[in-house]
C-alpha cells in the first residue's frame, strides 16, 4: 500500500469514528456532568409539554414494546451498523427503522421542540397567525426519523389551538436518503387525529431521496432543518457536501432561516492545504464568507457551541438521553 492510500485510508477512518462518535457519546452523559447554566429547558410554554410528546412515540409504534428482548436486539443491531456507517444495513428493514425511532427520535423531539420554541426567530416563524396568506414551509434534511416533524407539530398545533380554523398552510418536507415514509405515515396520522382540530392546512410530505444530488428546491423554504445529518454529510462526500452548502446560498430566498445542530465535539476536522479546521468552521466560511469578511449569503443570528438538553423524568419503556449539541441558526440575506 502506497503512503498515500494510507494516509487517504486513515483519514477516512478518522472520519468514521467522528461521525459515528454520537452514538456513544449520548449514553455515557449522566446528570451530574450537566451544568445548569448551560442548559436550554426542558420544555416551555410555547408546546405540548413532554408526556404529550413521548405519548406519540408510545402510540404510533405500540407494536414495538410488546417484545422487549427482541426490541433490545433490533436496537443492538441498528447500533452496530450506525457504528460501522453501514447505514443500508441499519435502516434497511422495517423493524430496523421503527427500533431506531423509537430509541432514538423520542430525546431528540423533546430536544427540538425546547429548542425551536427558544429559537425566538424559529419560534416566530411558526406561531405568526396574523397573514392567513403566508404559508409556512419546512424542509427537514434527514430527517425522515421523525423527531424534527414531532416537534414542530408540537409547537405548530398547541399555537394553532387559538386559531382553530385559519387558512394558513404549514408544509414539512423531510427529505432522507432512508425510506422513513411509514414512520411519518404513522406520525401524520396520529397528529391528524389527536392534535388537530381541522387537519387540511397541515401537509407533510417525506421524500426519499439522497441531498446531496440535486432534485430538492430550496427556493421557497422559510425554514430548513440540518439536525445531527451535516457530519454525515461531509463523511459521505465532501465535495458533494460542500456544493450543497453552496446550492442552499445560491437558491435559498431573502429571509430564510437555517438550523443546523450536531452533537457537540462530534465534527470531524478537514485538512485544507497544511492545516485542518473544524468543520464548524468550514461550515462557517461556505456559508458566511471568511472570517470578518461579512459578505456571505447568511449571517449568523443565534447559536452556541456547547448546549445541553437534560431529558425531564417522563415514563418511558426505553431511554431518554441528555443530548449536548452544537448548533448555528443562520438568516439568509
Ligand atoms: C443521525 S440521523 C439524524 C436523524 C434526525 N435528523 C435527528 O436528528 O433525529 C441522520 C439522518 O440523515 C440521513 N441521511 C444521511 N445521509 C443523507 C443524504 N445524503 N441525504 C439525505 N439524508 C441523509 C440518514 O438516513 C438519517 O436519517
Amino acid at each position: 500500500m502506497s503512503d498515500r492510500v494510507a494516509r487517504y485510508k486513515a483519514k477516512r477512518e478518522e472520519e468514521r469514528a467522528a461521525a459515528a462518535v454520537h452514538f456513544e457519546e449520548e449514553e455515557n452523559i449522566d446528570d451530574n456532568e450537566i451544568v445548569e447554566s448551560k442548559c436550554i429547558p426542558c420544555t416551555s410554554e410555547y408546546q405540548y409539554e413532554p408526556e404529550r410528546i413521548i405519548k406519540v412515540f408510545q402510540t404510533c409504534f405500540q407494536d414495538m414494546f410488546e417484545d422487549q428482548t427482541e426490541l433490545n436486539q433490533l436496537v443492538q443491531s441498528v447500533k452496530g451498523d450506525l457504528y460501522n456507517r453501514d447505514y443500508a444495513a441499519a435502516f434497511g428493514e422495517e423493524r430496523k427503522r421503527d427500533a431506531y425511532v423509537i430509541r432514538w427520535s423520542p430525546a431528540r423531539a423533546l430536544a427540538y421542540s425546547s429548542l425551536f420554541s427558544q429559537l425566538k426567530e424559529v419560534r416566530e416563524l411558526i406561531y405568526d397567525f396574523s397573514d392567513e396568506k403566508k404559508d409556512l414551509d419546512v424542509l427537514a434534511v434527514g430527517g425522515g426519523a421523525g423527531s424534527e416533524l414531532v416537534a414542530l407539530n408540537s409547537i405548530y398545533c398547541f399555537a394553532k389551538e387559538a386559531y382553530p380554523n385559519t387558512e394558513k398552510k404549514i408544509t414539512v418536507t423531510l427529505v432522507d436518503i432512508a425510506d422513513w415514509s411509514l414512520v411519518v405515515d404513522k406520525i401524520t396520522d396520529f397528529t391528524k387525529k389527536y392534535w388537530l382540530y381541522k387537519t387540511a392546512t397541515y401537509k407533510p410530505e417525506f421524500v426519499n431521496h439522497d441531498i446531496l444530488k440535486p432534485g430538492v428546491s430550496f427556493v421557497n423554504r422559510d425554514l430548513i432543518t440540518l439536525l445531527f445529518t451535516t457530519n454525515e454529510l461531509f463523511a459521505e462526500d465532501r465535495t458533494e457536501a460542500t456544493k450543497f452548502l453552496q446550492r442552499l446560498s445560491s437558491e435559498c430566498k431573502s429571509g430564510a432561516l437555517l438550523l443546523i445542530a450536531e452533537s457537540a465535539g462530534s465534527f470531524s476536522h478537514i485538512q485544507v492545504g497544511k492545516k485542518k479546521f473544524p468543520l464548524t468552521f468550514l461550515i462557517d466560511t461556505i456559508l458566511c464568507g471568511r472570517p470578518g469578511s461579512d459578505n456571505g449569503a447568511w449571517t449568523i443570528i443565534d447559536g452556541n457551541d456547547s448546549v445541553w438538553y437534560r431529558t425531564p423524568k417522563v415514563q418511558y419503556d426505553l431511554k431518554l438521553e441528555n443530548m449536548r449539541f452544537f448548533y448555528r441558526l443562520y438568516r439568509k440575506r
